[in-house]
């Protein structure tokens, strides 16, 4: 399973490069308004500079809601850099761009999925990554992790060759979860990737053994 880091935010997706890790990162208008990037010169040369940061996929969502605009916006996107994914939304527009963009060699990533009908027609339209949002439908009372264990169900059997990338994770047993049943990437904040560092016994059993060394060489 691929570890993508859900940020817009440089230092984040440093350390998690640094970490050796890492796979990718998906970004959002909303991860990017969080880091106050604005205006769509400044847009462009943060997601160049994430790039540079990042070895592996760089998910940049287009605004427009529209074909053509949406196609528009993804050919500027494309041309950044050969790491760039187009992110378009799972809306009608959103299927017919995406089928287009797939049949030219753009990659993609439909986001905002909440429903296995939805992931269809996104593999259906040759998709690259579907990210379906967990943590959005838990908040709703739903089971997210539900929704990933259809996905990967439906596209053994029916042969989809999109990744399913679990998006909207929040905690590390989200991440957990996500590879017990077959989520192909997950993209995560940083806090819920570095969470599955810890354990306490861990801390009291190096703790123990650092002790435990000082005492045998006398110091
Ligand atoms: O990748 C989608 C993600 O950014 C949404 O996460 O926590 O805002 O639901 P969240």
């Amino acid at each position: 399973m691929k570890f993508f880091i859900d940020t817009a935010n440089l230092d984040q997706i440093r350390e998690a490069q640094d970490l050796g890790i890492l796979d990718g990162v998906t970004t959002n208008p909303s991860l990017m308004a969080k880091e106050g990037i604005t205006g769509t010169d400044q847009v462009l040369a943060h997601y160049k500079a994430i790039c540079d940061i990042v070895d592996g996929d760089v998910s940049a969502e287009v605004i427009s809601t529209d074909y053509e605009g949406m196609l528009r916006e993804a050919e500027v996107l494309a041309a950044i850099d050969e790491k760039i994914v187009v992110k378009v939304p799972m809306i009608k527009d959103g299927i017919k761009a995406i089928n287009f963009l797939s049949q030219n060699g753009v990659k993609t990533n439909c986001t905002l999925v909440f429903t296995p009908g939805q992931a269809i027609l996104a593999a259906k339209a040759g998709a690259t990554y579907i990210s379906p949002f967990i943590g959005r439908l838990d908040d709703i009372s739903q089971n997210g992790l539900e929704l990933i264990a259809s996905m990967s169900q439906i596209f053994a059997i029916q042969g989809y060759e999109s990744q399913i990338l679990a998006a909207s994770v929040r905690s590390p047993l989200h991440i957990v979860k996500c590879a017990e049943i077959g989520a192909n990437v997950i993209t995560a904040p940083l806090s819920a990737i570095l969470a599955l560092l810890n354990h306490p016994l861990t801390d009291s059993g190096l703790a123990k053994f650092l002790e435990d060394h000082k005492k045998a060489s006398g110091q």
